[in-house]
């Protein structure tokens, strides 16, 4: 089936079960928010639900976690899909979501879509643990996710390696949602300028990324309302992330990428780029220019629609356009 074939319905329909999540991440993560601008975690771990990692398979994968630095609680779980322990995989670096703010790689819903895109692929997934906003502010996010893969790098003793034998490191794939997506962006131009001994990002895989600006995009007034995103969150999550004294400079290249301040990638060899978006995603017009920029800069990139689907959508597992993703996905892997 294809995504841009299907008419838009005038309003986002999900089954209840979806919608009865969609509101309860809305309602804890906005009663998490404090006054003074601080987030209450322990609020949030009340109602986190975390998967421990598994070294014996389960659905055809095993995982574990590995800790880079303990001093800033760098760390990463490792997806390996056990039926394929004797071919080259691609790797996939996976930043989650959460507005920088948010979620971690052992939350149930991010276990298990690093599960199913490491068995689906195949590949094996690293998933990064970085730090959070507003408690560390930019560019903590985006360095702690270029630093895994410098260590991926280093990590040359194939006998103590964090990584399987078969993990290709010429294929690297960079791969979030939202907060992720904008971290997937970056880390791919920041790689575009380091010389590493055998790693190499072959694709960027941007699935409704976070980016921003001052300007209210039509999409941002009119889906006022629609699930997780809204105005008044995303202000507040900038003015989370963004560092002292930038706190309300929209036009930081991180945020506006393809704005007045962008970095100009039409020189560098940036990688082949797929790009998502969702009808009722209050992101879909910045996600959309960051497509078209990509375009104008002369880069190789691919756009796919989802025009009924909302923010965060294929986290859903019951969704049948969750499972079409993934499988996109694996086919944008699969090609390179
Ligand atoms: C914010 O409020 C919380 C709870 O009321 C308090 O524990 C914390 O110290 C405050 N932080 C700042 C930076 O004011
Ligand atoms: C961000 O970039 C867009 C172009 O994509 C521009 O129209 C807009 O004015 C910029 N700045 C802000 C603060 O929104």
């Amino acid at each position: 089936m294809d995504a841009t074939t299907i008419k838009p319905s005038p309003t986002l329909s999900l089954p209840w079960k979806t919608r009865i999540l969609l509101t309860i991440i809305t309602t804890v993560s906005d009663a998490a928010v404090r006054k003074n601008g601080t987030i209450n975690r322990r609020l949030l771990n009340f109602l986190d639900f975390r998967a421990p990692a598994t070294p014996k398979s389960a659905k055809s994968v095993t995982s574990h976690d590995i800790t880079l630095d303990k001093t800033r609680n760098l760390w990463f779980r490792v997806f390996i899909p056990t039926k394929h322990a004797n071919e080259p995989l691609p790797v996939i670096m996976f930043f989650h979501g959460g507005g920088f703010v948010f979620l971690s790689p052992d939350v149930l819903a991010y276990d298990a879509v690093c599960r199913r895109f490491a068995r689906t692929v195949p590949a094996i997934v690293v998933s990064v643990n970085y730090r959070l906003a507003p408690e560390h502010k930019y560019p903590a996010q985006h360095d702690d996710c270029f630093d895994v893969l410098k260590f991926l790098d280093d990590d040359l003793d194939m006998s103590k390696s964090m990584l399987p034998k078969n993990a290709d490191l010429s294929r690297v794939f960079v791969v979030g949602d939202s907060a992720g997506g904008n971290l997937a962006h970056h880390v791919a131009y920041r790689a575009c300028g380091f010389d590493f001994k055998r790693l190499k990002v072959a694709g960027v895989v941007a699935i409704q990324p976070f980016f921003g600006g001052e300007e209210r995009t039509d999409s941002e007034t009119r889906l006022e309302g629609t699930p997780i995103v809204s105005v008044k969150r995303t202000d507040w999550t900038w003015k989370a992330f963004l560092p002292q004294g930038e706190e309300f400079n929209r036009d930081h290249p991180i945020v506006n990428v393809s704005g007045p301040n962008a970095m100009d990638i039409s020189k560098i060899d940036f990688p082949p780029t797929m790009v998502v978006v969702a009808g009722f995603d209050a992101l879909h017009d910045w996600q959309k220019r960051y497509y078209e920029w990509l375009k104008k800069s002369g880069k190789e990139a691919y756009l796919f629609e989802y025009p009924n689907m909302c923010h965060a959508f294929y986290i859903f597992p019951e969704l049948p356009e969750a499972g079409q993703l993934i499988g996109q996905v694996s086919e944008f892997i699969r090609k390179r």
